[in-house]
């Protein structure tokens, strides 16, 4: 099939070398220049493990192209919308500008039959309104929306196998032949099992924001676990896998620490409740409002726990901050809680050395004060404390005794739940972590 991808980010780029990888013909398309040419070289924008290779492999074929002109997406049958829906300037809800700009700039290029696939994350109602643009610019052409689920670090694992497919599609005629449609993009997944749900527009933009609801409130959950933990001595990694083994709650997405960030969760779990409030509806969603204040609490809970360990105050202080991107594998540092703590603190007086294995340079952009260094020894070395903010797999199997000897003083915070609190005070560290009291 002959498929454009508008928007050529985290989703889109993935999007479009999978849907190449998938045996279809596809057309990137971004107004981002830089993007696109490094795209062009079968390079990727961002640190997304597998996509480099996946780029050079489709790009060999002939059947991957990017484009930074609006008409290279004439002639492609179907239309992936894969723009961001960042949280607005000034309010909670999400900036629909991209998504606009996006279908405005499409709309000339339509052809009968053509089909527009919603894939970014937005207030329920959009596609509802942008059905309406696209059947007056062109009568011809369906409106559906598709959701994405990827999970940064895994996207291309995610969209080649995805755990579920949903289509919102419109009553009618219109609806099954574009679910048709559809069912042919994704024939490869779907073919292994994929399951699919078909369903209305509403329906269909509500899965995106409830499931990221529910992932954002489970964190907040064990979080909020963790500061009973902390308030009477129990041990909060011990808590979530006795009641993870209850098949009905499960231990995943139960890591207490630092919280969630990302280009996802926060600014998706404030923009459903905006849209909430506009629909008179806010009182079902306000539960959100305190899942997002526990997880900021938890990046205060750092910095004082931080203050606590050198005696009262992090001033003049040399502290080793490792990790900077939101999670492991990947150099996203959108409201990174590690990016915020190391902020914190430098504005606290602290000397704060930071280090992340790829999102140095995405942090140094944002956070020009913070001093950056290449690895873990680098940043420990001469360390009146350290504190692992990102669990990245070359942390987590650091090596406490040879750590030892940089440091000034063996002190760690470990903000992820992610080291062997045995090894480390076996190699004469001091080690505390959130939500464990003295464990
Ligand atoms: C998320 C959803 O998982 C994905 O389905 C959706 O499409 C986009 O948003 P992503 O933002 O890539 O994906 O990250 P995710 O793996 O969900 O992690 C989000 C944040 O939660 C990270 O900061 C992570 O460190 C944190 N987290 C995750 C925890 O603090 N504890 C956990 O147990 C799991």
């Amino acid at each position: 099939m002959h498929i454009s991808v508008i928007g050529c980010g985290y989703l889109g780029a993935v999007h479009a070398a999978c849907m190449a990888q998938l045996g279809h013909q596809v057309t990137g398309f971004d107004v981002d220049a830089a993007k696109i040419s490094a795209l062009q070289r079968a390079e990727a924008p961002f640190f997304e493990p597998g996509l480099p290779d996946l780029l050079a492999e489709t790009m060999a074929t002939g059947r991957l192209t990017f484009s930074t002109d609006p008409a290279s997406v004439q002639g492609a049958a179907v239309h992936f919308v894969c723009v961001g829906t960042p949280q607005a300037e000034n309010s909670n809800a999400a900036d629909m500008t991209y998504v606009d700009a996006a279908v405005t700039a499409l709309l000339p290029h339509l052809a009968d039959g053509d089909l527009v696939v919603g894939k970014s994350t937005v207030p329920v109602g959009t596609a509802e309104r942008l059905a309406e643009q696209v059947t007056a610019a062109q009568p011809g052409a369906t409106l559906v929306w598709n959701p994405e689920f990827l999970r940064e670090g895994f996207a291309v694992k995610d969209t080649l196998h995805p755990d579920r497919v949903v289509y919102g599609v419109p009553e009618g005629a219109a609806g099954e032949s574009a679910a048709a449609v559809l069912d042919e993009v994704y024939a490869a997944p779907l073919s292994e099992g994929t399951p699919r749900i078909v369903t209305d527009y509403a329906t269909a933009q509500l899965v995106k924001v409830a499931a990221n609801s529910f992932l954002a409130t489970k964190i907040s959950f064990i979080n909020a676990m963790a500061e009973l933990c902390e308030a009477t001595g129990a041990d909060v990694t011990q808590l979530a896998d006795a009641i993870g083994h209850d098949a009905r709650i499960g231990r995943r997405f139960l890591n207490a620490g630092l919280g969630f960030g990302g280009g996802c969760l926060p600014k998706d779990i404030r923009a459903f409740m905006a849209r909430a409030d506009e629909l008179g509806v806010d009182q079902a969603l306000s539960f959100l409002g305190e899942v997002d204040a526990i997880n900021g609490r938890r990046r205060e809970r750092m910095v004082t726990l931080a203050e606590e360990e050198l005696g009262g105050s992090v001033k003049g202080r040399r502290i080793a901050v490792l990790g900077a991107s939101f999670k492991p594998n990947s150099d996203d540092v959108r409201d990174s809680p590690a990016l915020d703590v190391a902020t914190k603190l430098e504005e606290l007086g602290a000397q704060v050395i930071m280090t992340d294995p790829e999102a140095n340079a995405n942090a140094k952009a944002r956070r020009p004060q913070l001093a950056f260094v290449p690895s873990a020894q680098d940043a420990a070395e001469g360390a009146e404390l350290i504190l692992l903010l990102t669990e990245w797999q070359e942390f987590v199997d650091l090596d406490p005794e040879a750590l030892a000897d940089l440091v000034d003083t063996p002190r760690i915070l470990d903000g992820r739940n992610a080291l062997d609190p045995a090894a480390w005070r076996a190699a004469g560290w001091t080690y505390r972590a959130l939500g464990r009291g003295k464990h």
